[in-house]
C-alpha cells in the first residue's frame, strides 16, 4: 500500500497529511485565519501567502510527526478545487513539484471527497451506500455515496444560496461575535434558549438548502428589537433552526434511499447542537450516525490523503502534471478529471 502525502490549501489552512491504507500516520496544520479575522472573512491573496510561506515547514512537521522520510513517500494528493483560486493553485503548484522530484503518482482531488474520506481514518471503511451530509463554509451538501474512489456522487440537494458555514459566519458578524463565526455561535449558544424565538425552517420537505432568508430572518429580528440584543438566545435559536433543518432533511434522505449510514462532515459538523440533534434522530430512525472529530471536521491535510489513498487503492490512473485548478467544481467524482490542458 503506498504512502501518500496529502496537501490542502484550498482556504484559510495549509494542511498536510500522511497516510497509508486508511491509518493516518501523522498530519500538520497552520492557519492564516487570525489575519483574516479583521476583515470578516477569508482574503484570498493574504491567504496564498499564508500557503506559500507555510507549506514547505508543514510538509516537515508532518513527516516528522509521521517518523517517515520524504524520499518514502509513494503517491501525493492535492486539492485541485473547489476553493479560493490562487490558494489552490499554491498547494496544486507545490503538490506537482513533490511528485514529479520524487517520481511517485499525483492525484488532483476534489475538496468535498475529502471532508467525506476522512472519516475512513477515525471510522474504518465506508459501508458500499451511505448519505453523507456535507455542511462546510463554502458547501451545503445532501449526498448518496456508493465506493468513493470509483462510483459517480449522486446530489440529493444541494443549498440554492448560502451555505451552512457562511449563514453561521454572517449571523456571528450581525450579532458583533468574531469570526470564524460557527464556533463562536456553538459558544454563546451554550447559554441561550433554543426555543426563545422561531426562525423558519427553510424548504422543508425537500432536499434543497436556503439559509438566506434565515439569515434575514435574524437580522430582521436584530433590527426590530429593543434594548441590548439577547446575544445567547438569538444564537441558540438561529443554531436550533440549522440544526433542525439538517438534521430533518439528512434523516429523510436515509429513510428515502434505505440508508443505515449517514455521514456528516465538514465545518459546520463541529458543531455541538447539529452533532447532538442529529444523533438523536439518527439513533431513532435506527441510522448509524459518523461524524468525524472536530479536528477533522474543519479542512486539513489528513482529509486530502485519506481520499489519495482510497483512489491509489482503488488503482485509479493519475492525474496529468498539467492538470489545471478548477475553483468551481461540482462534486462528481473524488479523482477530478483534468478539463482543460494548460500549455
Ligand atoms: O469545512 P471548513 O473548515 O472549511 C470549508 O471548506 O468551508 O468549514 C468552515 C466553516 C466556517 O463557516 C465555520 O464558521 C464553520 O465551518 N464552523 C462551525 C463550527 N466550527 C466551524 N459552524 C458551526 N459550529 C461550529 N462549532
Ligand atoms: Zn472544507
Amino acid at each position: 500500500m503506498p504512502l501518500v502525502l496529502g496537501i490542502e490549501t484550498s482556504c484559510d489552512e495549509t494542511g498536510v497529511g500522511l497516510v497509508r491504507d486508511g491509518v493516518l500516520l501523522g498530519d500538520a496544520l497552520a492557519s492564516s485565519m487570525d489575519e483574516h479575522a479583521r476583515f470578516g472573512g477569508v482574503v484570498p491573496e493574504i491567504a496564498a501567502r499564508a500557503h506559500l510561506e507555510a507549506l514547505q515547514p508543514m510538509v516537515r512537521h508532518a513527516l516528522d510527526n509521521a517518523g517517515v522520510a520524504l524520499a518514502e513517500v509513494e503517491a501525493v494528493a492535492v486539492t485541485a478545487g473547489p476553493g479560493l483560486a490562487s490558494a489552490v493553485q499554491v498547494g496544486l503548484a507545490a503538490g506537482k513539484a513533490y511528485a514529479l522530484s520524487l517520481g511517485v503518482p499525483l492525484y488532483g482531488v476534489h475538496h468535498l471527497a475529502g471532508h467525506a474520506a476522512v472519516d475512513t481514518l477515525e471510522h474504518g471503511p465506508l459501508p458500499d451506500r451511505c448519505i453523507a451530509l456535507i455542511v462546510s463554509g463554502g458547501h451545503t451538501s445532501l449526498l448518496l455515496l456508493g465506493d468513493l474512489a470509483r462510483d459517480p456522487i449522486v446530489h440529493l440537494g444541494d443549498t440554492v444560496d448560502d451555505a451552512a458555514g457562511e449563514a453561521f459566519d454572517k449571523v456571528a458578524r450581525l450579532l458583533g461575535l468574531p469570526y470564524p463565526g460557527g464556533p463562536a455561535i456553538d459558544r454563546a449558544a451554550r447559554d441561550g434558549n433554543p426555543d426563545a424565538i422561531a426562525f423558519p425552517r427553510p424548504l422543508p420537505g425537500t432536499y434543497t438548502f436556503s439559509f438566506s432568508g434565515l439569515k434575514t430572518a435574524v437580522a430582521r429580528w436584530v433590527e426590530r428589537h429593543h434594548g441590548p440584543v439577547p446575544v445567547a438566545d438569538v444564537a441558540a435559536s438561529f443554531q436550533e433552526a440549522v440544526a433542525d433543518t439538517l438534521s430533518r432533511k439528512a434523516v429523510g434522505a436515509c429513510r428515502e434511499h434505505h440508508a443505515g449510514t449517514l455521514l456528516m462532515v465538514g465545518g459546520v459538523a463541529a458543531n455541538s447542537r447539529v452533532r447532538a440533534l442529529t444523533a438523536r434522530r439518527c439513533a431513532q430512525a435506527g441510522i448509524e450516525l459518523r461524524v468525524p472529530t472536530p479536528r477533522l471536521c474543519t479542512d486539513n491535510g489528513a482529509m486530502i490523503a485519506a481520499v489519495g489513498d482510497l483512489i491509489a487503492r482503488a488503482g485509479l490512473p493519475p492525474s496529468p502534471l498539467d492538470l489545471a485548478m478548477q475553483p468551481t467544481l461540482t462534486l462528481t467524482q473524488a479523482l477530478v478529471r483534468p478539463s482543460r490542458s494548460t500549455p
